[in-house]
């Protein structure tokens, strides 16, 4: 099973990644966490290139190529090879981030996307999204405080009138691909975000 996690800034993912995690492996199943971009030292390496420096060292063009790149190295040596041998895969963001902050919000040609889905990601399609919904001022506040990863901050640092089209359009994805995507109400403590995944996963 492939499970992901998407949301704006300071949705609360990585911790909600870790908790159903824990929560599956207390079931006995067999769970392997990564995150995107990211996931394989390659991909780390782009990740770096990506999250931080000044918001216009790339376009919304340049960043869809360089986390497609990153992605191709995460499905090829370790997505694809976890799900072969009947591991559940978490991953924090995947293809949706990228239509979100690169398409959605950020203008990037769709035409692209699409060609790199097909060239890229082919049947990697999630069995399961969960999109981790907040108002984005309160999730900069969140984000903001993770002084550990203060260098990662290229992303946040795009503005108001962009992480709200992130809302927007995180939302109307769930709304047209309802059968894969959920739309989780992210306030509230770790515990009570948790228990509303589950619910969904056990529907
Ligand atoms: P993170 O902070 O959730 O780890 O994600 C790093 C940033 O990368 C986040 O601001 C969203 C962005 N991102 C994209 O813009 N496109 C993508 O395809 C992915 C995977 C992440």
């Amino acid at each position: 099973m492939f499970i992901t996690f998407e949301g704006g800034e300071g949705t609360g993912k990585s911790t909600q990644v870790k908790l159903l995690a824990e929560r599956l492996r207390a079931q006995g199943k067999d769970v392997l966490t990564t995150r995107e971009p990211g996931g394989t030292p390659e991909a780390e390496a782009l990740r770096n290139l990506l999250v931080s420096g000044e918001t216009s060292r790339w376009t919304s063009n340049e960043e869809l190529l360089l986390n497609f790149a990153a992605r191709g190295s995460h499905l090829r040596q370790v997505i694809k090879p976890a799900l072969v041998i009947g591991q559940t895969v978490i991953c924090d963001r995947f293809i949706d981030s990228s239509y979100v902050y690169q398409v959605a919000a950020g203008g990037a040609s769709f035409l692209l996307f699409d060609q790199l889905m097909n060239t890229i990601a082919g049947e990697a399609i999630p069995d399961f999204t969960f999109i981790l919904d907040i108002d984005p001022a309160i999730g900069a506040t969140r984000a903001a405080a993770r002084s550990a990863t203060a260098h990662e901050s290229r992303f946040e640092r795009k503005g108001t009138e962009f992480h709200n089209k992130v809302r927007i359009a995180f939302s109307d994805l769930a709304a047209q691909q309802s059968k894969r995507c959920h739309l989780i109400d992210a306030n509230g403590t770790a515990e009570v975000v948790a228990a509303r995944i589950r619910e969904k996963l056990n529907d």
